[in-house]
C-alpha cells in the first residue's frame, strides 16, 4: 500500500521523505491556502521537495474548458504532476480529453461508488473517495472504499483508488486490509502510526536494564 501525505506544508513532507515512508502528496485549494504562500511558487516547491513522486494539485474551475486550461498548464510545471479535477459532470468531461492527451488526474470529492465507477470510465488515473467526511455525516467512509475496491476488481479498471479524507490510524488499517491502492493522510495520522505505549515501555525498559549491567560491570 502507498501512503502519500494530503498536505501543502513543506516541512511535514521533508520528514516523511526521511523517514522513507512518503510515496506521494495530494494537496487542495485549501491546504494550499494555509500556507499563505503565491500558489505558483508554492506548487513548483512542493513538487521540486517529492520528486519524482506524484503530487496531485487540484484545479479551481467548474467548466470543463477551464479545467482543462488549468491542467494542461500545470501538468507543464513537471512531470509528476497529478491534476486533481472535482467529480461533476464538467469534471468527467475534462478527465476524458484529459487522459486522452496522458495527462494524469484524480478525480476528487468521491462519495459514491457510482461516481468512482463514472470517473474510471472516463479514464482517471486516481480517483480519491472522502472517508472522514462521510463519517462526519454519519455515513460509512471504509465501506464506500470498500465497494469501489470490489467494483474496480470486477472490471479490472486500471484507475488507482487514494483513499482520502483521512482522520485516523483505524482508517488506514480498515482500508489497508481491503487492499486500497493508496492511502493519503495529515501528518498528524502518519505520526500517530508509529505508536504504541508498549513499544515506548519497551525501550524504557531495555534502557535500564543495560544501564544496570553497565554498573554491576563497573563501567
Ligand atoms: C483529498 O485528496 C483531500 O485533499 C483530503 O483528503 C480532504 O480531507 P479533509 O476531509 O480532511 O479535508
Amino acid at each position: 500500500m502507498k501512503i502519500y501525505l494530503d498536505t501543502a506544508n513543506l516541512q511535514e513532507i521533508e520528514t516523511a521523505l526521511k523517514w522513507g515512508v512518503l510515496d506521494g502528496v495530494t494537496t487542495n485549494p485549501t491546504l494550499i491556502a494555509r500556507e499563505g504562500r503565491d500558489p505558483d511558487i508554492h506548487f513548483k516547491d512542493i513538487l521540486k521537495l517529492v520528486y519524482p513522486r506524484p503530487v496531485s494539485l487540484e484545479v479551481v474551475s467548474e467548466d470543463a474548458e477551464g479545467m482543462i486550461k488549468e491542467a494542461r498548464e500545470l501538468s507543464n510545471l513537471s512531470d509528476n504532476v497529478v491534476v486533481k479535477i472535482p467529480m461533476t459532470p464538467d469534471g468527467i468531461k475534462a478527465v476524458t480529453i484529459l487522459s486522452n492527451e496522458g495527462i494524469k488526474t484524480n478525480v476528487t470529492l468521491i462519495f459514491t461508488p457510482m461516481q468512482a465507477l463514472l470517473a474510471a470510465k472516463a479514464g482517471a488515473t486516481y480517483v480519491s473517495p472522502f472517508m472522514g467526511r462521510l463519517d462526519d455525516r454519519g455515513w460509512d467512509g471504509v465501506k464506500l472504499v470498500e465497494e469501489i475496491v470490489d467494483i474496480f476488481w470486477n472490471y479490472d479498471f486500471d484507475t488507482e483508488i487514494i483513499a482520502a479524507s483521512t482522520r485516523s490510524v483505524r482508517h488506514v488499517k480498515e482500508v489497508a486490509l481491503l487492499g486500497v491502492d493508496i492511502v493519503t493522510m495529515p501528518f498528524k495520522v502518519l505520526k500517530q502510526m508509529f505508536n504504541h505505549p508498549l513499544t515506548d515501555e519497551g525501550i524504557e525498559r531495555f534502557k535500564s536494564d543495560w544501564q544496570a549491567l553497565q554498573q554491576k560491570l563497573g563501567k
